[in-house]
């Protein structure tokens, strides 16, 4: 907090409307060099919206924006580029079929004195931009052969490589495992002392306390305040954010000991995951741990019939069923909230009413013809439920918020009304308030004696809600399985390493 400079951005008084939808409606924003600046608040709350207005990508209706004390027009994202303004936005955009030198000067390549590419000076410049920030990536390393965590630490480090002045980070977290979230913040360290202004976006609240030196918070739109960090704490942050107490949200009330609905018995899949014992009763959550990339979400996706498996058995109500892709895994009365919710989850061009159906089509029509009375009565109760911020149920999903998107995918599992739900990392993106509404719909399911399957990486969750964690390592290895008193974090943490087994 001591490096905090100058003003560095300045947003006064931001209008922003979209038909039928005011995003923004006079809010006040700004940001000193050398200051981490979160900015929160709920799905379709205009976080997005104000930041893609920063970087020219929406024009704001009203309102000014001064750089350096000097009033701007940031017509489009290459003027926002030459103001010194980065975003690294949640769906990173890198070539990944070059290196990471060629990545750094795409575009404007260095030649030397005889006109030809000066490669040597051009991996050893990245090399040095990766090294000061202590990012243990090789410049010379095809981008494709990085994990998406150190694809996003490249991102960053270009963008401090062309001398941004600000950076925006849209939820960097969401596809980083601990110790990466732990890397990613010794370069926000190293960044904000070389005096650059950074603008953090993230739903989790933690992170934002470890992090930032300020908080804005806005609600429908509207600043509600910014708040030093050190002058507020969790509870009072999510009270503004959400305008009501949340409470303690990770307690559910467990329901365990039903008769067993699901069971998996030595699941192989060659180079994908190995020896897959699970057993799954109504009322159950059973938690699969493991780091991103680890084969969690192969796992499931075998279960469900979204890909093949080697040998092994599943087991429903006592008898061996043949699950060979995603109709039979619906028929058989599974449900799969995958992890890449953007292409596998989502009609984007299509209404809400229309995707929270999706996948039940087959459940309200009759002859063909749809009963149109009870899709909209479905698509409008989940929309309620999960607090989908909308207009209308009738409005296009590509309309909406992030968040809100995902919260559209739930309700189309949801309404399928299935007996196991297997959710892949379900709350990714999601604001606090909707995180408990999702919790509180999933203890409905449990208390129905409904079983969950949760994926998630994110600990509080998982050691809040599941009855059972099966911890998975590299290659889709299972480590073990603990129950509910066993949980620690460090223990989990260590099993997903491989460094000890249950
Ligand atoms: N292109 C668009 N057309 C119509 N409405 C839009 C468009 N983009 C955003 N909106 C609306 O503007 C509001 C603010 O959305 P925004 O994406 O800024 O929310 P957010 O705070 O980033 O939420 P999240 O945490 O879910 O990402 C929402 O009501 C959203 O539906
Ligand atoms: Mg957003």
């Amino acid at each position: 907090m001591e490096s905090m400079g100058k003003e560095f951005v300045r947003m006064e008084n931001i209008c922003k409307e979209f038909p039928g939808v005011k995003a923004l409606q006079d809010v006040n924003f700004s940001v000193c060099s050398g200051e981490v600046h979160a900015l929160v608040g709920e799905n379709g709350a205009g976080k997005s919206t104000l930041i893609k207005t920063l970087m020219g990508v929406h024009q704001r209706t009203s309102g000014e924006i001064y750089v350096e004390g000097k009033k701007v027009e940031i017509p489009n994202p290459i003027a926002a580029q030459e103001l010194g303004l980065a975003a690294v936005y949640q769906d990173v955009t890198i070539a990944k079929h070059l290196s990471v030198a060629e990545n750094f000067f795409l575009g404007r390549l260095l030649k030397n004195k005889i006109g030809l590419v000066d490669w040597d000076r051009m991996y050893h410049e990245t090399q040095a931009a990766l090294d000061e920030l202590n990012i243990k990536v090789d410049a010379r390393q095809l981008v494709h052969s990085l994990s998406a965590a150190q694809q996003e630490m490249v991102i960053i480090a270009k963008k401090f490589f062309q001398h941004s002045k600000l950076l925006i980070l849209d939820e960097p977290t969401a596809l980083l495992a601990n110790d990466e979230v732990n890397e990613l913040f010794k370069i926000i360290q190293t960044l904000k002392e070389r005096g650059t202004a950074i603008i953090y976006i993230s739903h989790r609240m933690e992170e934002i306390f470890k992090v930032c030196d300020n908080i804005t918070i806005l609600k429908d739109g509207h600043t509600v305040t910014t708040l030093k960090t050190s002058e507020t704490d969790e509870n009072d942050l999510v009270s503004k954010m959400v305008g009501r107490d949340v409470g303690d949200m990770y307690s559910i009330e467990h329901f365990p000991g039903g008769e067993v609905t699901l069971e998996v018995k030595d699941l192989c899949a060659e180079g994908r995951f190995e020896h897959v014992n699970m057993t799954v009763r109504k009322g159950e959550v059973v938690g699969i741990f493991g780091l991103v990339g680890s084969g969690r979400s192969e796992i499931v996706r075998a279960i469900f019939g979204a890909d093949p498996v080697d040998s092994g058995e599943i087991i429903l109500h006592g008898k061996k069923v043949d699950i060979h892709n995603p109709v039979d895994g619906i028929h058989n009365g599974i449900s799969l909230l995958p992890e890449d919710r953007k292409t596998q989850g989502l009609a984007l061009g299509s209404s809400i009413t229309n995707n929270i159906n999706l996948a039940s089509y087959d459940l309200i029509s009759k002859l063909g013809f749809i009963n149109v009375g009870t899709e909209k009565q479905k698509a409008q109760k989940y929309s309620d439920k999960l607090r989908v911020v909308t207009p209308s149920i009738a409005q296009k999903v590509i309309n909406l918020s992030g968040g809100n998107q995902q919260k559209v995918v739930i309700g189309k599992w949801l309404c399928r009304e299935s007996e196991i739900f297997i959710f892949d990392e379900p709350t990714v993106g999601i604001d606090v308030g909707a995180k408990s509404e999702i919790y509180k719909l999933m203890e409905e399911l449990l208390s129905q004696g409904k079983s969950v399957i949760m994926i998630s990486s994110y600990l509080p969750e998982i050691m809040g809600l599941a009855d059972r964690i099966m911890v998975i390592t590299d290659g889709g290895k299972v480590m073990g399985t603990l129950e509910r008193e066993e949980f620690n974090d460090e223990r989990l943490l260590r099993m997903a390493s491989g460094l000890e087994t249950a």
